[in-house]
């Protein structure tokens, strides 16, 4: 494993949490992009705020990179605070949620990222507390359990997924407000980039901006962290500034494709095309082709490409298209029929 991410990965890099502070955007202005959402949430902010009521709980489902954890932050600052933030794996047991929820005050927001990862248990408790700002704690066990009821404040829960189809639909149905985030247009992230470059004292021209953005696989967090490597490679190889020029070969250096692909992707659409016939094949068996886990590619590589268009999940499987099979500049070995491969002649038969 290295330690260093793949410059395509929308997951948070070592070292970039840090980094990404400053870049990420605190309030609905800035936010670029996502503009059915963002009306949404004006209009869904403006109301709680204007009853006097917290805000109703909201569910921000999208692929990774794309902003979920962001909007939390500004829906929290626009309510006046900021966010407590934890994670569903995080949240053990029924007592760890008690913890939090009792400590919050009445409007605060809890974030919880990755909520399709609580546990069962722990999502059981959470329902009275959505719905009713009540904690029914039960102490001991057995014949002599009894349980308390705690009073909470009235907050908000937002919570993220990556995965909307993990998430069980008790939990789902107690959110007042859905929202999706999806990839973004590449003028979208050449905004987003652009902003970046003038936090961070960049010299980027607008076709500089072009370039990268177009490599970005609809991804802010990924576009960020292009802006950064092609920072490096301007300051080494060139003069510090970042025209159209500097980008491309600094990120053919990082093999990312002028379309935003990179190795894995390659390689997982072209054994679909060489070994298996372009598919229907099942994601296990890619996954064991190309040496990644499956839920890596479920979750990292495919949206993308499915959004793109290279490739199709069927219920027999994936698929790789013909957009595949021009990129790639390929085409599908089909395997030959069985009937075909025989031998027309039996050897050893007389
Ligand atoms: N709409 C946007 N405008 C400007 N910058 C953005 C926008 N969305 C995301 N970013 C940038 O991308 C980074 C990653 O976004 P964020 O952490 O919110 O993604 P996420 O959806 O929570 O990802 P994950 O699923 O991995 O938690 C942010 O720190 C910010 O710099
Ligand atoms: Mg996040």
């Amino acid at each position: 494993m290295t330690t260093t991410p793949r410059s395509s990965d929308p997951s948070v890099g070592p070292g970039e949490r840090e980094w990404d502070g400053g870049l990420r955007p605190e309030t609905l202005e800035d936010f670029v992009g996502q503009p059915q959402l963002r009306d949404q949430l004006e209009i869904f902010l403006e109301a709680a705020k204007k009853r006097g009521e917290p805000l109703d709980h909201v569910l921000l489902v999208g692929p990774p990179g794309l902003g979920k954890t962001t909007l939390a932050g500004i829906l929290a600052r626009e309510m006046g605070g900021d966010a407590r933030i934890t994670s569903g794996p995080v949240i053990e047991r029924p007592g760890d949620l008690a913890g939090i929820l009792t400590n919050l005050e009445d409007q605060e927001v809890l974030f919880i990222d990755e909520i399709h990862r609580l546990n069962r248990v722990v999502e059981e408790y959470i329902y009275p507390a959505m719905e009713d700002f009540r904690l029914d704690i039960v102490l001991d066990k057995g014949p002599g359990a009894r349980s308390i009821r705690l009073h909470l404040s009235r907050f908000t829960l937002i919570g993220a997924t990556t995965r909307a189809g993990m998430l069980t639909s008790p939990l789902r149905s107690r959110f007042g407000f859905v929202g999706r985030v999806d990839f973004y247009p590449p003028e979208d992230l050449c905004r987003i980039v652009t902003r970046s470059a003038e936090i961070l004292e960049v010299e980027l021209t607008p076709d500089g901006a072009e370039e990268i953005a177009k490599r970005a696989r609809g991804t802010p967090r990924i576009a960020n962290r292009l802006l950064r490597r092609v920072r490096d490679w301007a300051l080494v190889r060139g003069d510090g500034r970042i025209d159209r020029s500097a980008a491309s070969a600094a990120l053919d250096l990082l093999s990312v494709d002028d379309k935003g692909l990179d190795d894995m992707d390659l390689r997982i659409l072209g054994c679909i095309l060489d070994k298996f016939g372009g598919g229907p094949v099942g994601l296990n068996s890619i996954a064991a082709a190309v040496g990644e886990e499956a839920e890596t590619i479920e979750e990292i590589y495919e949206p993308y490409l499915v959004k793109e268009g290279y490739l199709e999940r069927t219920p027999r499987g994936r698929v790789a298209t013909e957009h595949a099979e021009a990129h790639l500049g390929r085409s599908r070995r089909r395997p030959r029929p069985a009937a075909e491969q025989r031998p027309l002649f039996e050897s050893g038969s007389s």
